[in-house]
């Protein structure tokens, strides 16, 4: 495969993954909760869950077990003008969990899919409403809400969105100051921007798209809740929707099972994916109020949300979506998030105390180090080569984003493997840093 990864004959392109000078892909022939194992007889411990999805671990025979009940009953059916108990048991358990004022649910593929979905829903709520001026987003500097062209439109240009550029919608971008604690006070620098969006928002503006207090892929960079409180609510008062996307901070990836219950300030749209299915099987829902919905309630074709994919709420997935969250609402999990938690705080205490040139941050399951060394922070930082690579000879997958390492667990792992992965991200950063401490 090495050689061969390279060649026009390797038959597979992979993901976010340049054709030449990445390690060839490690070939994997098994899960078993947090360990993947490879066709070497090596295994690698995931600490991050498989690209944020596998909150229960590989190949939980809960799942094993449901995908073969519904696989038997109802694989696939499709979902305009047919309805399945899989979609409804889900819906019917979710939004109640999310909150008094999500009463509807719409389902889709992914993550990407689940904010395209926010966004159309969003515009054409004020098209269905003769506010047909209303056509504008807003969104955060350093966001990040998948690869599709709407949700490239509303995140923070870059090396993913470059090519595309004069395609992608206009959208007015608040720059958003970061910190170390989302539950630390509002200083001057967030009132400065709460003073910017006031200022930025006008009649014109349909929704305002967010990552609640995270923003994963821009490297774990946090903001503060009451800082977003204030911008949601701001925005609410201005007629502007507000769409959060958890597709990463969605169950209890914050401390909470939504990072929206943080808040007192409803948003109007929540878009889940990722560990929705458990990581299982891909799925994406955008939930909604019922004023959003409301403006759809007619007879009228032309008011119709004209939306929908082959697969959407397969009862396959349904069934993982059900499982997962039974799991994840049993006691056991607030036992493995608090001891993760824990571990995560210990471990965080160490580093700081070692005085490497990093930065910490820490939320709910999630532990990441920004690493201060070579250029600025960004996803396409040098580093980010050469810690992949001594992580994976420690038989540890963490993928740093540029020189961001993070830690996001399955919410199964032991105790044994996360200090095996702390182990590592010692090893390297001894290795990264002895010269200069
Ligand atoms: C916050 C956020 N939104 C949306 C997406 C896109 O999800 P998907 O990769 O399932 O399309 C991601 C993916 O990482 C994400 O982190």
């Amino acid at each position: 495969m090495e050689n061969l990864k390279t060649s026009p004959a390797y038959p597979l392109w992979h993901p976010f993954t340049p054709q030449v000078g990445t390690m060839a892909p490690l070939p994997v022939v098994s899960g078993k909760g947090a360990r993947l194992y490879l066709n070497d007889g090596r295994e690698i411990i995931d600490a991050i869950s498989s690209w944020w999805v596998s909150i229960h671990g590989h190949s939980h025979p809960a799942f094993a077990e449901a995908l073969f009940k519904q696989a038997n009953t109802l694989e696939q059916v499709i979902f305009a003008g047919f309805s399945h108990k899989p979609a409804l048991d889900l819906v019917t358990k979710l939004l109640p969990l999310l909150g008094d004022s999500y009463k509807k649910a719409f389902f889709s593929d992914n993550g990407s899919t689940a904010i395209e979905v926010a966004l159309k829903m969003a515009l054409q709520y004020f098209w269905n409403k003769g506010e047909t001026e209303r056509t504008k987003v807003i969104a955060l500097t350093g966001s990040y809400h998948g690869d599709t062209f709407g949700a490239m439109s509303v995140a923070e240009p870059s090396a993913f969105t470059a090519p595309y550029k004069a395609l992608l919608f206009d959208v007015d971008y608040l720059d958003i100051p970061y910190c170390t604690d989302i539950h630390l006070p509002l200083n001057e620098a967030d009132y400065a921007c709460i003073k910017v969006f006031q200022d930025l928002i006008h009649q014109n503006h349909a929704a305002f798209i967010f990552e609640p207090f995270i923003q994963g892929a821009s490297g774990m960079q946090m903001y503060k809740v009451a800082l977003l409180e204030q911008l949601v609510a701001i925005a609410q008062k201005a007629g502007i929707l507000c769409i959060a996307d958890e597709v990463m901070t969605g169950f209890s990836r914050t401390g909470k099972l939504f990072a929206i219950h943080h808040l007192v300030s409803k948003p109007d749209i929540v878009c889940l994916s990722k560990a929705l299915t458990g990581g299982i099987l891909p799925m994406g829902l955008t939930i909604c109020n019922l004023p959003i919905w409301e403006a759809y309630n007619t007879s009228d074709l032309y008011k119709t949300f004209f939306h929908g994919h082959s697969f959407t709420a397969n009862p396959l997935a349904c069934a993982c979506a059900n499982t997962s969250l039974d799991l994840l609402l049993s006691a056991d999990y607030c036992h493995y998030l608090a001891d993760i938690e824990e571990s995560n705080n210990e471990f965080k205490f160490l580093i700081e105390q070692k005085g490497y040139p990093v930065i910490t941050r820490a939320c709910g399951p999630i532990l990441a180090f920004e690493l201060l060394q070579g250029s600025p922070t960004s996803y396409v930082h040098e580093a980010r080569h050469i810690l992949y690579a001594e992580f994976l000879k420690r038989n540890v997958l963490l993928r740093p984003l540029g020189n961001v390492v993070y830690i996001l667990p399955p919410y199964t792992i032991t105790k044994p493997d996360l200090n095996l992965v702390y182990k590592a991200i010692e090893e390297v950063f001894d290795l990264l840093f002895k010269p200069s401490i």
